[in-house]
């Protein structure tokens, strides 16, 4: 490849970066549902189970059980706006602990295990559990 033509490469290869950064929505980044699975496996799958269905190992022991994600049925209105689970009431009950509002203590608070951007990550995620 001659100079030229590795720089037009690297020319035209800027231009598509230029225009995907155009193109990505405005604001916050779309929430990452790949991500947010990596990030379930690890902390939540123990109580809420591969598929969502609160039949974790430990899952199984508890009372009340874990969240039966594959109902896509959620209890909490943390925001108090009149309807629960909501993308936001899913992030304040994963960073505040269901405690918080009024839910059972086995339910933690993970703000301090969790990034912002990984409770996005991982409420896209349970999203796509419901079947
Ligand atoms: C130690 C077990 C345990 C772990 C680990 C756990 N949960 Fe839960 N989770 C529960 C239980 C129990 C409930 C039901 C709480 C209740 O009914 O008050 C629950 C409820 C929920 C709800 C339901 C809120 C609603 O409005 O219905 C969501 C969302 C949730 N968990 C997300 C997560 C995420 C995300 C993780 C991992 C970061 C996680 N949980 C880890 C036990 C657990």
């Amino acid at each position: 490849m001659s100079r030229s033509e590795v720089l037009n490469h690297f020319a035209r290869f800027v231009s598509m970066v230029a225009l995907a950064t155009l193109l990505a929505p405005a604001g916050a980044l779309a929430a990452d549902a790949a991500a947010g699975k990596a990030a379930y496996t690890t902390n939540c799958v123990s109580c809420h189970g591969e598929t969502g269905k609160g039949d974790g190992p430990v899952g199984q022991i508890l009372q009340p059980p874990p969240r039966d994600f594959s109902l896509g049925d959620f209890k909490i209105d943390a925001d108090e706006d009149g309807t629960a689970g909501t993308d936001a009431d899913l992030k304040a009950v994963i960073s505040k602990g269901a405690a918080a509002f009024g839910g059972n203590q086995m339910m933690a608070a993970w703000g301090s295990v969790l990034s912002d951007e990984d409770v996005d990550n991982v409420v896209a995620y349970i999203r796509t559990l419901k079947q």
